[in-house]
């Protein structure tokens, strides 16, 4: 018989880690006599960070006496209490690999049904002071599970615990976790996981991406779709030289560059949605400076275009309109990104301000060019029919679609400007705009402008029915950062790092999105931890090589990795927690 030796409880706190600071809810602390288990927690229990811990599906975490014993002996220590683990029923029994997602258990008063594994994290490692732990849960297959309450009441240490029902398709908490986790992912489990209720929707999604990969059904082909949104991997590794052979101007301020391969050959099909990285010399003394531009071209064209607009004091913009001419090569890196058009037969939502209707033209092209009978409706904003790049081209795209609608926004109309021709209405595209044209609610939308643009029309379409699920935005620039539990402070524009370590300079690192270069070097530890030193936005969750969060298109360059991540990232990408530049790298942060 299984037995609840502690009931652990702990609000969060705040805890100084790596200059900064994390408000956290790992530190537990076991509780003498009843406590009462309610839907969403213990009473006096708490977690730091509800996207990534607690919840209905999350209420209480589980650890086990014999995990504990386990751990002691590999990291040879004694010191261990009960909720050193940050877990909130400490048991003897129910191993990992005896429990099964879907079981229900009596514990005192209350009920309970497993759940999921618990989530890898870095927190597990600053408890232990183990930065590694969360990578060691999951190759140790000992990762602990969640479970929701499904009768409230009272528990206290020493009550037995009692199994009730068993789960469908009896699979194991620890088999859950390594068919996310390790390589493999194979179509069988996908499918029985899938078929069990109680596992929680985040699982759920995630399995269902990796069997839309087993399908083939995905664009990706390496990688871990389960974590992170994968794509093909790029056609050509680092840069290729590709020759200028056409230049036009879409607008005041936007033009466009029509890029051939030197040898003309067609080039790879690029996918509707994707960019390129192309890098520069503007000063023969500087260092390379490597920009992205989406491809606003028909996609699998046998020639790309980019149209770049030209910003005031802009190095590469203003230099390629200098500069730029037909006939001069250009080093190209292939196309990536994750922004791309998914194949359905719903609605499609493209939305647009300015320059930043270049990835969406890309997908009008895409639809276009099938002739495809899905509802599709382009808004864009632009100031004037100065500033309104492809007007004419998106009329004609859209005139080939059988279900198309158009509206677009100019917020300073000139006199010479036609209402109802050149554009639909004055004023900016703003939320109640976009609430007024009631959007089909099970559109797929994508959207690309300035950040506040996305944002308004974000929520603009969450306020009209539309799932998170189905809104995609791409950013020019830098992404927003991915810091989960540390407490924001002022976020200062990229820079070189404050200290440089002496010795030997290792190879440059790029960060393309942020424009700055800087040397490697050992004491940096990690290409996060350099990124970090340097205040580049960055995305990450365990720090160790588990859950992917940190992927990121590895525009040039190669790394390596210490530790090995426990499965690689798609090709063409790095996990930047846990590897270095093994020669100048660019990466697409
Ligand atoms: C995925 C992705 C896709 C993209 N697609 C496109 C695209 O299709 N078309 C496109 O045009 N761009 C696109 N971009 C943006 C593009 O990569 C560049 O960031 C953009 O062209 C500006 O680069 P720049 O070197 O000209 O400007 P930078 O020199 O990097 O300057 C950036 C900004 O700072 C301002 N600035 C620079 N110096 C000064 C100064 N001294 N005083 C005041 N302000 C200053 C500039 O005006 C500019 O707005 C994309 C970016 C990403 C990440
Ligand atoms: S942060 Fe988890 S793999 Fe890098």
């Amino acid at each position: 018989m299984a037995t609840l030796v502690s009931v652990n409880v702990g609000m969060p706190k705040d805890v100084a880690w790596r200059g900064t600071t994390v408000r956290t809810g790992i530190w537990k602390q076991p509780v003498t006599g009843p406590v009462t288990v309610r839907r969403l927690n213990l009473d006096g229990d708490g977690q730091g960070d509800l996207a990534g811990h607690g919840g209905e599906q999350r209420a209480v975490l589980v650890y086990q006496l014999e995990s504990y014993r386990h751990w002691q002996q590999y990291m040879k220590r004694d010191d261990f209490v009960h909720g050193q683990f940050g877990e909130n029923f400490t048991v003897d029994g129910l191993a990992d690999d005896e429990v099964c997602i879907g079981d229900r258990y009596g514990i005192g008063e209350a009920v309970f049904e497993v759940t999921q594994p618990r989530v890898t994290c870095y927190r597990v490692g600053l408890r232990l002071g183990e930065p590694q732990m969360a990578a060691l849960l999951v190759s140790h297959h000992r990762p602990g599970f969640y479970m929701r309450v499904l009768t409230e009441g009272r528990v206290r240490a020493g009550d037995e615990i009692v199994k009730i029902a068993s789960g469908p398709e009896t699979m194991t908490v620890a088999e859950i976790d390594a068919l996310l986790y390790l390589p493999g992912h194979p179509r069988q489990g996908l499918e029985r996981a899938l078929r069990i209720p109680a596992l929680s929707p985040g699982w759920q999604t995630s399995f269902r991406a990796l069997l839309a990969d087993a399908d083939g059904d995905s664009q990706s082909e390496s990688g871990n779709s389960g974590l992170t949104i994968t794509a093909p991997p790029p056609a050509w590794p680092g840069f290729r030289p590709q020759e200028i052979v056409g230049i036009e101007p879409e607008s005041a301020s936007i033009f466009s560059l029509t890029l051939a391969s030197v040898d003309h050959e067609p080039l790879p099909a690029a996918l509707p949605g994707q960019y390129l990285g192309i890098r520069l010399q503007p000063d023969p003394q500087g260092p390379p400076v490597i920009r992205n531009y989406s491809l606003s071209g028909r996609p699998g064209a046998e020639t790309y275009r980019i149209s770049v607009k030209q910003e005031p004091h802009g190095v590469a913009s203003t230099y390629l309109r200098q500069h730029a001419r037909v006939g001069d090569t250009l080093d190209v890196a292939a196309p990536r990104g994750t922004f791309l058009l998914k194949d359905a037969d719903t609605p499609v939502l493209l939305l647009s301000a300015g320059v930043g209707a270049t990835p969406v033209l890309a997908m009008l092209q895409a639809l276009a060019a099938q002739r495809s009978p899905r509802r599709v409706w382009w808004l864009h904003a632009a100031r004037d029919g100065a500033n309104h790049p492809f007007a004419e081209e998106t009329r004609t795209l859209l005139g080939r679609l059988p279900a198309s609608r158009s509206f677009i926004f100019y917020s300073a109309p000139r006199d010479t400007d036609r209402p109802g021709v050149d554009y639909t209405s004055a004023g900016r595209l703003e939320l109640e705009r976009v609430r007024d044209l009631q959007p089909p609610q099970d559109a797929d939308a994508y959207i690309c402008g300035p950040e506040t643009f996305m944002k308004d029309m974000t929520e603009a379409l969450a306020a009209c029915g539309l799932s998170a699920s189905r809104i995609h935005i791409e950013i020019f620039g830098a992404r927003s950062a991915i810091t989960p539990g540390v407490v924001a402070g002022p976020a200062p524009a990229p820079h070189q790092p404050a200290r440089v370590p002496g010795g030997r300079a290792g190879p440059s690192v790029s960060f393309t999105r942020s424009g700055l270069t800087t040397p490697w070097h050992p004491e940096y530890g990690t290409l996060l931890e350099l990124a970090e030193a340097c205040d580049v936005p960055v995305r990450w969750s365990c720090r160790t090589g588990v859950c992917h969060t940190c992927e990121t298109a590895l525009v040039t360059g190669s790394v390596g990795y210490s530790p090995e991540p426990v499965e690689l990232p798609a090709e063409g990408s790095a996990l930047i927690c846990c590897s270095t530049p093994t020669a100048d790298i660019g990466l697409d942060l």
